[in-house]
């Protein structure tokens, strides 16, 4: 449900954390400085830009560096290792609160909404001065007052929210090119996945919305936007008017000033026909299909809780491929899930030449407290998975560096995205396609599209040079 009410609640809050910053600034004699770090997904580093998008109106200055007055890590819990870093660095975040007892330490994101998680930072790092979670992060400048006005830890969390708060500010990273929220949390529950419990059910925005937010981007400069969901292919199906993801994609294609729609992520379950129609029929959508297999083996993929067969994934590549043959494909997958055999592995294998990703993200498989697959019996030991782990990347890199190496020579839209940051005379590039290209050139070519000759592939990326303006 949309709240407006909630939206204008949020920007009072912004007006006295407009006060309390300017206070802090005069007792300190200097501007504040924030600093947002950002684990896990391209949905985190949206909510992210929403973060700046607070701190920065109400007067912080936004910076890399963790010895900011306000420090806030948004965090990502969807394998351990993620949530290892984040106590890892929080070690070093007491120390430079101890030469600037001032500093403010939040933590929020996905790991938040863990119990025990929260339980452990009350604990063991009473340092920290607010928590929150995933569900209401819309809240921010209410809870940023709040600790503001408290000497001890803040938490607060919420179980789920069916509550979508439009218009708040944000701040992006890029100029020319923005995540957009289609939708929020999963319903999926595929068995080894801690995401629906942390992100709550699915939630989908009204299609004007969307659209009015993506206008006001562009009108701001961006160029392409990327659609950001776990699961965009099931978008709008809640709604009390439903609409399709493929007909979100018509509509947004439409919007006059846009250049490159991407999306994010597609579960092969519910990637209709229609959808590959309208990623034909829409000039605006880029070439690329990020298609998680997650494995190859059928068997594997029921206990997953997929919902597809490898046969079933197979026909969707084919489809795809027919109807638009040089689409890039990329794909998760992951290895040692609980009772993974040897034939279950060669079946991914088999599925990974089959279908020639252009990349692959691969994955071990990471026990998550709480999932049906971390109470299975039949977890594969250590180096089993490791070296299975090092076969499947061994031929992902093989395929994906042969796949690149096709389009040598050839001469293709790339939009210029950023300065190199080894080599200011080059600029950093991306095709529709998702590969990266350097080529010289300046600033000032940055957001623009241009036709650029991809001269040399070095594996994953190409240097090149610009041929003429797109
Ligand atoms: N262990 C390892 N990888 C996982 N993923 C999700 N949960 C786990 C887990 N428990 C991977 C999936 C998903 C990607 C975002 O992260 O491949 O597509
Ligand atoms: Fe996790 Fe599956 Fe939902 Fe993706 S679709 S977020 S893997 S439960």
């Amino acid at each position: 449900m949309r709240d407006l009410e909630e939206t204008k609640l949020q920007y009072e809050y912004i007006e006295k954390a407009k006060k309390y910053v300017k206070e802090r600034e005069e007792q300190a004699g200097r501007k504040l400085t924030c600093c947002v770090k950002t684990f896990g997904c391209q949905m985190n580093a949206r909510d992210s830009e929403k973060l700046i998008g607070i701190l920065t109106d109400i007067g912080y200055e936004d910076t890399e560096d963790e010895h900011a007055d306000f420090v806030i890590y948004n965090t990502c819990t969807v394998r351990e290792n993620a949530n290892n870093k984040v106590y890892g660095r929080l070690g070093y975040l007491s120390n430079y609160k101890k030469k600037n007892p001032q500093m403010m330490i939040a933590l929020c994101g996905c790991m938040m909404q863990e119990q025990e998680v929260v339980e452990k930072i009350r604990k063991s790092y009473r340092f920290v001065n607010l928590i929150f979670g995933t569900h209401n992060i819309y809240k921010f400048a209410e809870l940023l007052c709040r600790a503001m006005e408290s000497d001890s830890m803040i938490v607060d969390i919420w179980k789920d929210t069916d509550k979508i708060v439009e218009d708040l500010p944000s701040r992006r990273k890029y100029s020319f090119k923005s995540g957009v929220n289609i939708m929020f949390g999963c319903n999926n529950f595929c068995s080894y996945c801690i995401v629906p419990y942390v992100r709550g059910r699915e939630r989908s925005r009204e299609p004007e919305d969307i659209i009015r937010e993506i206008e006001g981007l562009v009108a701001d400069g961006v160029t392409e936007v990327m659609l950001l969901g776990q699961n965009v292919n099931s978008y709008g199906k809640n709604l009390e008017n439903p609409v399709t993801f493929a007909n979100l994609l018509r509509e947004v294609n439409k919007i006059e000033g846009l250049k490159r729609i991407r999306f994010m992520t597609s579960h092969p379950k519910d990637l209709s026909d229609d959808l590959i129609l309208a990623m034909k029929e829409c000039d605006k959508v880029c070439k690329h299909m990020h298609l998680p297999l997650q494995s190859g083996s059928t068997r594997l993929l029921e206990i997953m809780n997929r919902h597809y067969t490898k046969e079933q994934y197979l026909e969707i590549v084919r489809k795809l491929r027919e109807a638009i043959p040089d689409i890039a494909i990329t794909t998760d997958i992951i290895v040692g899930f609980p009772g993974e055999t040897e034939e279950d592995f060669a079946e991914t294998l088999d599925v990974v030449k089959q279908v020639q990703y252009d990349s692959a993200f691969t994955f071990i498989y990471s026990k998550r407290t709480g999932t049906p697959a971390a109470a299975m019996e039949n977890q594969v030991d250590e180096q089993t998975v490791k070296r299975r782990f090092d076969v499947l990347l061994k031929e992902v890199k093989e395929i994906s560096e042969k796949k690149a190496k096709l389009l040598e020579h050839q001469t293709v839209e790339v939009l210029a995205e950023e300065l190199n940051e080894q080599d200011a005379s080059l600029i950093t590039g991306r095709l529709s396609n998702n590969s990266v290209v350097h080529f010289p050139g300046t600033e000032d070519m940055i957001g623009k599209l241009y036709q650029v000759r991809l001269n040399e592939c070095k594996g994953f990326y190409y240097l090149g040079e610009v041929v003429a303006d797109a």
